[in-house]
């Protein structure tokens, strides 16, 4: 399981370094469950420090697929590599929807981010209009599709998905565990398409939308939600950590 706090355009540097502390002290090394924070680009340097030698992995939010260049204002995979990050977000809803990230630039933000050893968490997701009209499934595949395609794999955890439904996202609206799980194994039987024949797709699903201490338990005790992506609640190192223990609690 793994547990990623997205904290997204929050914290100073200073409140960066409070939160980071506030999280190690409160997460405990499990075998079962890996804890990861996503603070912006400029506390990266600074929180990797207070996470080294703790269980708390780093994460970027976004990244430039190019390795350098004119590229104004990007961060590339290497950059992130240089400040000690494992994970990157790639094709969250709010990039797709804000700056106009397209499963094109997905897909190359994966394979770039791969190609430099770094984790990608790849968001999909449908729309309340998407999943009214019935098509949610179909949203979330072509996105998995269109990330995944043309990618040599060769491990379900060289990379982690994220089911973050757009209507669920920092709502207080939340899928029900039901239609989480429904589309978790929907998604976790396209990856073996993308995977070795001989591999199972083991490989992370979150869930994300509004993943808050109360609701954690029901979804995480699914079988294919394997983790959450948790924007708001990872805010406050108590409320990530108590959310981290029901992910403790389901995997022992
Ligand atoms: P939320 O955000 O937990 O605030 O809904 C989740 C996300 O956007 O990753």
């Amino acid at each position: 399981m793994l547990i990623a706090g997205n904290w997204k355009m929050n914290k100073d540097l200073d409140d960066a370094l409070v939160l980071a502390s506030g999280v190690a002290d409160s997460v405990e090394d499990d075998p079962n469950v890996d804890a990861a924070v996503c603070p912006p680009f400029v506390s990266l340097q600074a929180v990797a420090e207070v996470l080294e030698d703790t269980p708390v992995a780093l994460g970027a939010q976004t990244m430039h697929h190019e390795n350098r260049g004119a590229y104004t204002g990007s961060i590339s995979a290497p950059m992130l590599r240089s400040v000690e990050c494992t994970y990157v977000i790639v094709g969250h809803s709010e990039r797709r929807a804000y700056f106009c990230e397209t499963d094109q630039d997905v897909h190359r933000q994966v394979a770039s981010a791969l190609s430099h050893g770094l984790v990608p968490i790849v968001c999909v997701g449908e729309s309340l209009d998407q999943r009214r009209e019935g098509k949610a499934k179909e949203v979330v595949e072509t996105q998995v599709t269109a990330a995944l395609e043309g990618i040599p794999l060769e491990r379900p955890d060289e990379f982690v998905i994220a089911y973050e439904p757009i209507w669920a996202i920092g709502t207080g609206e939340t899928a029900t565990p039901d239609q989480a799980q429904e589309m978790h194994a929907h998604v976790r039987a396209l990856l073996a398409e993308f995977l070795p024949a001989d591999v199972e797709p083991t490989t992370e699903i979150l869930y994300g939308g509004s993943m808050k201490p109360h609701n954690a338990h029901d979804l995480l005790a699914r079988p294919d939600i394997t983790g959450g992506l948790v924007g708001g609640a990872s805010l406050q190192a108590t409320d990530f950590a108590a959310i981290f223990e029901e992910a403790r609690k389901v995997a022992a």
